[in-house]
């Protein structure tokens, strides 16, 4: 029987409480199971290990993380510690780029019983496959200062290639399900990014005839989750999109605590990253209410 090696790190705030919940069902359901065996190595990096060590992972951290099967991340943040660029870029987002976490893919389902913000939910089962690379969280732009004077600029870089593999992914979990992709746009705008966008989608969808698509403005999006989220299966979004929408899925299922997200190497050269849609929640850390489902 194979042992799955399972980096673990807990990270910042509430990732400290649903990560041990999360561990105590893996650990019984392996139990349960009996086919399938965990090895649960942990790490403490997060922004105490900042404080301590004045960085989020030590220099090697890449080196050590590459050769687990998996990592199972908590939550990075604690802004009254740590501002969030700095322990974001040092961790999850160092992590998500440098092991090639291309595709994000995070699902929101009905689950009945839940009390749901919605007045009249109905059965609802959909996959955001969010673009986990590039988009409008590059790395390009910069701040100026010139005398009274400040000015912020962010570049959204939008490749052919990591936009097609988003879309193509998306395409593919179609086909293993109920064969719809919609696509979150904002082509109406004055961006050059999205005419690009449905662009590539037009000649992606091309090569998937089988597979019924529809395209809507992201805004107009966002309200179609909360008046008819039962109309999506899968649903392909740029970074930044992708990032809103699921907290979006997350509550109308009942919490943004229940949503969770997997961190896809698609090339098979490093271990993929599995956490929950949520963040380290510093309003509810310590209080013991924090929801481990998501993290589950
Ligand atoms: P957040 O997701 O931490 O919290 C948003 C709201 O949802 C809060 O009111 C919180 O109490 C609630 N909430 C979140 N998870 C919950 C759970 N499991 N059970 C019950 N309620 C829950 O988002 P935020 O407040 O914008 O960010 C807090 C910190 O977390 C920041 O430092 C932020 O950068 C970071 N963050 C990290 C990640 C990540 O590590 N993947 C994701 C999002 C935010
Ligand atoms: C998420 C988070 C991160 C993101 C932040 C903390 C950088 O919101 O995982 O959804 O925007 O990707
Ligand atoms: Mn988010």
């Amino acid at each position: 029987m194979k042992k799955w090696e399972i980096a673990v790190i807990p990270g910042d705030g509430i990732g400290k409480e649903v990560v041990p919940a999360a561990l105590d069902v893996l650990k019984a359901v392996a139990d349960v199971h009996g086919g399938i065996s965990f090895s649960f190595t942990e790490f403490p990096w997060s922004c105490d290990y900042y404080m301590e060590h004045g960085k989020m992972m030590p220099d090697d951290g890449l080196e050590t993380l590459r050769n687990f099967d998996a990592i199972f991340l908590g939550a990075v943040g604690n802004p009254k510690l740590v501002p969030d660029h700095i322990s974001l870029w040092g961790l999850l987002l160092k992590i998500r780029r440098e092991f090639e976490q291309v595709i994000n893919i995070r699902p929101a389902k009905y689950f009945r019983g839940l009390s749901s913000p919605l007045a009249e939910p109905r059965e609802f089962d959909f996959i955001v496959v969010r673009e986990n690379s590039e988009g409008e969280y590059s790395e390009v732009g910069g701040r100026i200062h010139r005398r009274e004077d400040e000015i912020a600029i962010q570049n959204a870089v939008f490749t052919r290639k990591g936009t097609e593999r988003a879309m193509r992914y998306a395409f593919e979990l179609a086909r293993k399900r109920k064969r719809h992709v919609t696509s979150a746009t904002k082509s109406n705008g004055i961006f050059h990014t999205m005419p690009f966008w449905d662009e590539v989608f037009a000649d992606v969808k091309r090569d998937y005839p089988d597979v019924a698509t529809a395209s809507y403005h992201i805004d107009a999006l966002a309200a179609f989750f909360v008046t008819r989220p039962h109309t999506f299966d899968v649903v392909v979004a740029s970074n930044l999109f992708g990032d809103i929408l699921t907290d979006l899925g997350g509550a109308i299922m009942g919490s943004i605590g229940i949503a969770p997200a997997a961190n896809i190497n698609v090339n098979g050269k490093y271990p993929s990253m599995f956490e929950p849609v949520h963040g380290s929640a510093p309003d509810i850390y310590g209080k013991g209410i924090a929801n481990p489902i998501g993290q589950i």
